[in-house]
């Protein structure tokens, strides 16, 4: 059967108007399909569109200054999908000096930074298995915590810019950003006036200086929504960031839980979302097959500090971060062990993406020290398995204070020993040089 001009068999020419007719509805249906997936796409760009009317006054943050060097390099952009920004060799003695100065002063190039927007655009680089996820409707609401101390304008900045941009408005109760006694002046009036425009940030000050453990600790006391995102002051969140940490909590309050962290590269300001390989683990079919499990939430032993979430709830029974501690350090390894031994979960959660930025400082410890806080958490939570720490270490350090509180705390918790981690969480290896003899 063909539709062709065959005038021998008249019967084949009824036949052919029904298969036109036959295409007509092919076409149709195909067309209204193609409607209807247009109406979505539409929907859930109007959805993006609705994160955005909250940050309305948001604007780009780039100073004339800054204007000014974008326009004599011939930039265009620059930053924009977090491409990174390439100065031409040809530019200026001038703008050298400046990006060595940012440098030596920043630990990271500002002058750069500079030029890129607080709202550039961040490609939505998930996997589709990430994108396809359905989380439950009622997500709790959180207050996303970012402490502060001395940091660059533009860096804090993107930061909360980021969140404004990439967080559902339901789900995000507030950005609470705490002080912790600032001495550089655009962190006191400027950011005063920043804070009194956004309704969905607050500030509280600490002024007298705290160190990151416990500013994070103030900012606990004083959030208000019942999940705690702890934040550090340079980063940037990705399209569906929030979304995969709240949903770990709706059947379990007593988690710990941490973002997938990529790079933004201090020389450049580019994001190395695409760079990253997925995280791959041997999973499990019903078959009893193996597959490789890369996008599902993964228990992990520990976690690390540029992006996590805990309940409020289960923080404050857990006594919050040791209050002892010095500025920083020790403190998500205290907090990773306090969860597991006290009856909660750390996971990975490989769909939920920010980036963070690794200056090149050299951090320092103005008082008690990174050890001081490591003696605390062998004492505290190693038991008899602390030996193997303090060989670790070779023996340098034993202060670590009053630890009658904290002990306490374990005990009301009914917090198992150290033992059941190693048995069930994380066979820490024991190098011979520290085995028992
Ligand atoms: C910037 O610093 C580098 C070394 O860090 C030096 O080689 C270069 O000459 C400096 N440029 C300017 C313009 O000061
Ligand atoms: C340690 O702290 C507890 C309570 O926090 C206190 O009762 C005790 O006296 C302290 N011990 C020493 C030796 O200071």
């Amino acid at each position: 059967m063909y539709c062709g001009l065959n005038k021998r068999v008249l019967k084949s020419i009824k036949l052919c108007r029904y298969k036109i007719l036959w295409f007509v509805l092919i076409y149709f249906l195909l067309f209204i399909a193609a409607i209807l997936n247009v109406a979505s796409n539409h929907k859930s760009i109007q959805q993006n569109l609705a994160h955005k009317t909250l940050s309305y006054e948001l604007d780009d943050g780039i100073t004339d200054e800054a204007k000014k060097y974008i326009e004599e390099l011939g930039l265009k952009n620059p930053g924009e999908n977090g491409e990174a920004v390439i100065i031409p060799e040809t530019a200026s003695d001038e703008i050298k000096r400046l990006m060595n100065d940012s440098f030596e002063e920043k630990a990271f190039n500002a002058f750069i930074s500079n030029m890129v927007s607080l709202n550039r655009n961040i490609p939505d680089w998930r996997n589709d298995i990430c994108k396809n996820k359905i989380y439950h409707k009622n997500l709790p609401k959180c207050s996303v915590m970012i402490t502060v101390h001395n940091e660059d304008w533009m860096l804090l900045m993107r930061t909360i810019h980021s969140v404004l941009l990439r967080s559902p408005s339901e789900l995000l109760e507030e950005i609470l950003i705490i002080d912790d006694a600032s001495v550089k002046e655009w962190l006191h009036k400027q950011l005063d006036d920043f804070v009194s425009k956004q309704s969905k940030v607050r500030l509280i000050r600490s002024p007298k200086r705290l160190g990151i453990i416990n500013a994070r600790n103030l900012g606990s006391s004083n959030a208000i929504g019942p999940i705690i995102i702890n934040l550090d002051s340079h980063v940037e969140v990705s399209p569906g960031w929030l979304e995969p940490l709240l949903d770990r909590f709706v059947d379990d309050n007593k988690k710990f839980v941490g973002a997938r962290i990529s790079g933004i590269t201090r020389e450049t300001l580019a994001l190395k979302f695409k760079d990253d390989l997925p995280y791959y683990v041997g999973g499990v079919q019903w078959d009893l097959s193996f597959s490789w499990e890369t996008f599902e939430p993964l228990k992990t032993a520990t976690l690390i500090g540029p992006t996590h979430a805990i309940s409020k709830d289960f923080f404050m029974e857990l006594g919050m971060y040791d209050p002892e501690y010095g500025t920083w350090g020790g403190e998500d390894m205290e907090l990773s062990i306090k969860v597991w031994l006290c009856g909660g979960t750390v996971e990975q959660i490989p769909c939920s993406r920010t980036a963070h930025m690794y200056k090149k400082h050299k951090y320092t410890h103005p008082d008690k020290d990174y050890r001081w806080n490591t003696n605390r958490i062998a004492e505290i939570w190693l038991d008899e398995y602390k030996r193997f720490y303090y060989r670790a270490i070779q023996n340098s350090h034993h202060d670590f204070g009053n630890i009658t509180e904290r002990i306490e705390i374990k005990n009301k918790n009914k917090c198992k020993p150290f033992k059941w981690f190693l048995d069930n969480v994380y066979n820490i290896r024991i190098p011979d040089d520290i085995k028992d003899p």
